[in-house]
Formats: C-alpha cells, sequence, structure tokens
C-alpha cells in the first residue's frame, strides 16, 4: 500500500475523538521512541506531545507536535475537522518539541495564520524560515474564534523568553504548554482523573527539576499573574491534562518553585571499587537510626542524573561523595555536581564525603564546588583512605548521616 494510502485510510478510518469541553479536542501524539529529551535527559517512559483543536467559526490549533509525528498528527487533526481547513495556529513556545510540526502544518494548510506574542516570530523564522500571516498579540489581548475566545498571557522563561499560555475564557481551560507538564506518554488515560498520580506526580517533578526549576522564581511569578483567572482545565502540552482537580498541580508548581522540601536524604556517590559506596551504606544507617524514614541511594554511574535532582529537589538533605580519580573527583559525579550547581535547589542540607587512594581528589573538588557554590554544609566531610574498616572511620561516616538526619 502505498503511503499516502496509508494516511487517507487512517484519514477516513475515524479515530475516537477525545473532548476537553464541547468542541475542544486533544489532538496530541505519544513519543515512545525518543531515548532522551532535549537529547540529554532519559525517557524510560516516553513523553507526549499535547496538542489542541478548538472546533469553532475559526478552526484553531493550539501548538503542533514534534517533526516526526506528522502523519499521525494530521490524521488527529483531520478525524475532527474532516477537509475544513485550520485558520489559526497558536504558537506558545517555539521550542523544536512543539514547533517541529510547523512546516509540514504551514504546506497542509498555506492560507493558515499564526499567532504568537512580539518575541515568537523572530526565533521560529529562523527555525523554520518566513512565514506568509502571522497575527502578534499583547499581553492579556484576546482573539475571538466565534464562540470561543481566547486570551494570551506572556510568562517569560518558562521555558523560553517568549514562552506564553492561552486560556479559553468560555470554558476555562488553560493552555500552558510546558508550564505544569510532565513526562511520560499517555496510555489511553488523557486526564487525572484516570491516572496513576504517584507515577504523574514523580514525573512531573522530574520534568520541573531538569527543565524549569532553573527558573523558579519566573515560575512562581507566572502562578501568581494566573491567580487571577479562573481556571478549571490545566492543559499542559506534556502530559496529563488536568480537568478533575487542576489544584493539585498549582499547588505542587508553588511547592516545587518556592523550594520547599520533605525530610528526606538524597544520598549519592560515585566508587570505582565499591569502598566509596559503602561509606555511603554507613552514612544512611546514621539517618536512618537518627529518623529519617526517606532514603535514596544513588550510584552515579547507574542512575541517570535527571532521577538523582528531582529526588534532591523533593528532599531536604543531600550527601554527595566520590572516590578520587588522578587527583579529581570520580568522573561520573561530574555531570550531578554540574547540574546541581546549574539548577540551584535552594535550602538544603548538603554534606560530603570520599575516598582516597594515595593523593585524593574526590573529597577536595567536592568541596571546593560547595564552596563555589555556597553550598550550606552540615557537619564533617569525611574522607576514608582505602575502606571504610577503621572504628574511627565507620563512626565519622555513621555521625555524618545523624548530623543531617538532626539538620533537616
Ligand atoms: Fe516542551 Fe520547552 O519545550
Amino acid at each position: 500500500m502505498l503511503h499516502i494510502e496509508v494516511l487517507e485510510f487512517l484519514i477516513t478510518s475515524k479515530m475516537k475523538q477525545i473532548e476537553l469541553a464541547e468542541n475542544i479536542y486533544y489532538v496530541g501524539v505519544n513519543d515512545r521512541h525518543t531515548e532522551r529529551f532535549e537529547n540529554h535527559i532519559a525517557l524510560p517512559d516516553g513523553v507526549s506531545y499535547n496538542s489542541y483543536l478548538i472546533m469553532d467559526e475559526h478552526i484553531t490549533l493550539i501548538d503542533p507536535v514534534g517533526a516526526n509525528f506528522m502523519e499521525e498528527y494530521l490524521q488527529n487533526i483531520k478525524s475532527v475537522i474532516g477537509d475544513r481547513k485550520v485558520d489559526y495556529l497558536v504558537i506558545n513556545h517555539d521550542e523544536p518539541d512543539h514547533s517541529g510540526a510547523l512546516s509540514a502544518i504551514l504546506r497542509e494548510y498555506p492560507d493558515i495564520t499564526v499567532v504568537g506574542n512580539g518575541k515568537t516570530f523572530a526565533p521560529l523564522e529562523a527555525f523554520y524560515g518566513p512565514i506568509k500571516k502571522k497575527h502578534t498579540v499583547a499581553d492579556g489581548e484576546t482573539l475571538g474564534l466565534g464562540a470561543h475566545r481566547l486570551q494570551f498571557f506572556t510568562v517569560p522563561m518558562v521555558h523560553w523568553p517568549e514562552s506564553m499560555v492561552s486560556y479559553e475564557q468560555s470554558t476555562g481551560i488553560l493552555f500552558s504548554n510546558d508550564a505544569f507538564g510532565g513526562f511520560g506518554t499517555l496510555n489511553g488515560t488523557i486526564f487525572d482523573d484516570q491516572a496513576n498520580l504517584v507515577f504523574y506526580e514523580d514525573e512531573m517533578r522530574r520534568y520541573y527539576a531538569n527543565i524549569v526549576g532553573k527558573v523558579a522564581t519566573q515560575v512562581l511569578r507566572a502562578v501568581e499573574k494566573l491567580n487571577g483567572i479562573s481556571i478549571k482545565t490545566i492543559a499542559p502540552s506534556h502530559g496529563l491534562v488536568w480537568r478533575s482537580n487542576p489544584a493539585w498541580v498549582l499547588d505542587r508548581y508553588t511547592k516545587w518553585s518556592s523550594y520547599q522540601s520533605e525530610k528526606g536524604l538524597v544520598i549519592a556517590y560515585g566508587s570505582m571499587y565499591g569502598n566509596t559506596g559503602r561509606m555511603a551504606e554507613i552514612i544512611a544507617r546514621g539517618a536512618a537510626d537518627a529518623g529519617v524514614k526517606e532514603i535514596k541511594i544513588y550510584d552515579v554511574s547507574k542512575t541517570e542524573v535527571s532521577f538523582i535532582l528531582s529526588d534532591i529537589w523533593k528532599y531536604k538533605g543531600v550527601c554527595l561523595g566520590a572516590c578520587s580519580h588522578y587527583g579529581n573527583m570520580y568522573p561520573d559525579m561530574t555531570l550531578l555536581t554540574h547540574e546541581i550547581a546549574h539548577f540551584q535547589p535552594k535550602n538544603k542540607c548538603f554534606a560530603l564525603f570520599g575516598g582516597m587512594s594515595w593523593s585524593g581528589g574526590g573529597l577536595r573538588t567536592l568541596t571546593q564546588i560547595a564552596e563555589e557554590n555556597a553550598w550550606t554544609l552540615v557537619g564533617e566531610s569525611v574522607e576514608v583512605k582505602g575502606a571504610p574498616i577503621r572504628e574511627e572511620d565507620i563512626d565519622r561516616l555513621y555521625n555524618l548521616g545523624k548530623t543531617l538526619a538532626e539538620a533537616m
């Protein structure tokens, strides 16, 4: 069967339409193939690129999807509108995970008007070339589609300078793009009331910590800005649509953006022969005996950094350990310390430890990074020569865990 015939068959076969409200549809796609988001963050459970379609006098698409999903995306659109044409395409955010399908949309609907704010079009045209019909909206401006009316709010740096959200006034649906998004495909469950929220909360926080946590102040500002409107549904461009309890996701974003931590400890270490790992176990015993119930221990060579950073965002205590490697620290620890320094989770209790072979380097480098980034260190950092087999070393490690627990 020819490629085009497959597409025509799929279009005429009529997918089951997913309605957020009368005449507002989900037309997004799941990405189960990309291994790393932004070619950087692991996606063991994939990610969704959500797009929405408003059927009205002026048919309107809210944010396209990535470039690799054009066929499926067009099928989703045409399963709702058939041979009618799309009039407006709202670009809330230029990043290619959303805008990648723009060229294909412009080819399919050459008379479409692309809607963005004053900062949208320069980067967009730098990615995709000139756009024929553009409509620029100001912060707070509205656009009538017929029975529906969209209002646009700029949310700079959530997650790029041009980012904005679109609010549909008659239904109270906020199309929030990256804000309130999360990793994980939508496995038949599109809405929050259909889903296992434990999984999606973890994937939302991992997304938050690794994508927008860096600009937490701007995120908080955006949340405060949106406090003035009545939001009934939050429809982000990744992850679940929050129609039953949007306050749940707003609360979490407020908590993460204001650096509120839970009592718990993340111990992340790099170890070549396991001795620094044994040190981590002793520190954990000290913390547990002092009453810490949530303790996560990560070998940085095994667990991808985005998962560790997500737990660091969640918990108050952060204990980092590295063996030495040619007078420096174990190399796989470098990415984690870089990410902590870059994303700057605040209100943490840090503690450090390291293993030394002949001249050390693991703890020395960690200490230098801690000083450069003004991390609040708790207890006395512990360096152990060889293995943690001497009583004095075991006591120092155990006490470091206890001190951390008491400081939380
Ligand atoms: Fe989902 Fe910043 O793109």
